[in-house]
């Protein structure tokens, strides 16, 4: 797909070409082939399918199962999302049913890269090689491998139960790649402490690509008028998992720190909403991004908007191709004691711009250094000794780019 001279958004995933970097994550929004098709129509480069499972392995949804932390919290301002959790499990429908729309969808848009998202036990090699082979003779183009779900299912030692245990990370990839020919990608969960070790696992095994990030484990709070958990069900609730524009910056720490220890492509999913969450990813590592909650507030219809707003970005830079930036950023993230002591910046408040509401010197004065003063005409004053750059006083004033730091 060409979008101007000289910027082309096709890329390859595993030698696969696809049309743009933009996948749908295994999630709601690809909930049957119908949906996916409706996606592809929209230009979404590529969908893994919603997880599916042995008959064995599926059960009933329960109600409800999301709850989403927005800001501003009660007000008369549109609200807007910070995080969404869910308690939804993998595919409620047959195998059956899913191998003939998968079928039908590489039919209508073999162009388009479709994944299938599989599920089984940690010790059920039988499950894993069935479903691999039955979704690659429907004609999906790749398995991704949900070794990270974090809710219902590790209890029947499914989903993050795999993915918290590098040993059946490394065998369940075997399994599955001996299974099949087609390209296959464990999706990784940041619910561990370092997500470089099971993705090494999974290589040993003999992934071709890492997926990351699911949804990172969460309780969203409790209704303070029933005393109730949220998501409420009949009075309970679990732990679920976390997603949305809140898990953005702990996608990227794990796609650089993956891009930084592995050796295969990355697939980067967390909190991706629009065109520069995705050039992020892709300047920490990822080769292409999927997204799931963006899409189910949004819809479909955001591709438009993706494809133009990375194609602009590309040109802007001189990338002609995604291939050219991606883990430039990754290779600048090193470690704490390799930063610059040398570097001296301090603030500087801009007095056309500031509105007066002491919010700086308060923190400052609070848990700073004591560096910022009120003067009679109430703009703050930076004492200059005091001030380390800390920049807890750009962080908290409400004004863009009021406050600045300025180098010494
Ligand atoms: C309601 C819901 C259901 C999901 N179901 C699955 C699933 O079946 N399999 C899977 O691998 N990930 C599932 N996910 C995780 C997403 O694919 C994705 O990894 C996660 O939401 C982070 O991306 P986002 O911030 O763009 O939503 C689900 C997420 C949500 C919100």
């Amino acid at each position: 797909m060409k979008f101007a001279a000289d910027v082309e958004l096709n890329t390859t995933f595993c030698g696969i070409e696809i049309p743009n970097p933009f996948l749908l994550s295994s999630a709601p929004p690809t909930g049957t082939g119908d949906m996916i098709k409706e996606a592809f129509k929209a230009g979404w480069g590529g969908a893994v399918t919603k997880t599916l499972a042995m008959d064995k392995d599926i059960g009933p949804n329960v109600t409800p199962r999301l709850h989403s932390l927005s800001f501003p919290g009660k007000s008369d301002e549109p609200k807007k999302l910070y995080g969404l959790e869910n308690i939804e499990l993998i595919t409620d429908r047959k195998l059956d049913s899913w191998l003939r729309e998968i079928e039908s969808v590489v039919k209508d848009y073999p162009d388009r890269l479709l994944i299938a998202s599989i599920m089984a036990g940690g010790d059920d090699m039988e499950s894993w090689q069935h479903l691999a082979k039955a979704c690659e003779d429907a004609g999906a183009k790749m398995l991704e491998l949900n070794f990270s779900c974090p809710h219902g299912m590790p209890e029947k030692g499914m989903g993050a139960a795999i993915g918290q245990n590098p040993g059946i990370c490394r065998k369940a990839t075997e399994w599955v790649k001996s299974a099949c020919s087609i390209p296959v990608i464990p999706k990784m969960t940041p619910n561990v402490t370092d997500i470089s070790v099971p993705a090494n696992a999974s290589i040993e095994g003999g992934a071709d690509a890492i997926s990351a990030i699911n949804t990172v484990g969460a309780v969203m709070g409790v209704d303070l008028q029933t005393l109730n958990p949220f998501p409420d069900v009949g009075g309970y609730s679990t732990p679920g998992g976390y997603s949305g524009p809140a898990i953005k910056p702990i996608g990227l720490k794990a796609v650089s720190s993956l891009f930084n220890s592995i050796n295969v492509p990355i697939s980067g999913i967390g909190g991706i909403e629009n065109w520069r969450d995705a050039a992020e990813y892709i300047l920490l590592g990822a080769c292409n991004v999927q997204l799931c909650t963006a899409v189910m507030f949004q819809g479909f219809g955001i591709i438009d908007e993706l494809c133009d707003g990375l194609t602009g970005f590309m040109e802007e830079h001189d990338f002609g191709q995604i291939d050219d930036f991606i883990g430039i950023s990754a290779r600048k993230i090193t470690d704490h004691n390799r930063l610059s002591r040398d570097i001296k910046k301090i603030s500087s408040v801009n007095r056309e711009t500031c509105v007066k509401c002491d919010l700086c010197y308060i923190s400052c004065r609070d848990a700073g250094y004591q560096a910022i003063s009120v003067g009679e005409d109430r703009f703050p004053v930076i004492d200059r000794e005091k001030c380390t750059g800390c920049s807890l006083c750009a962080q908290v004033c409400p004004v863009w780019d009021c406050v600045q730091l300025v180098a010494v």
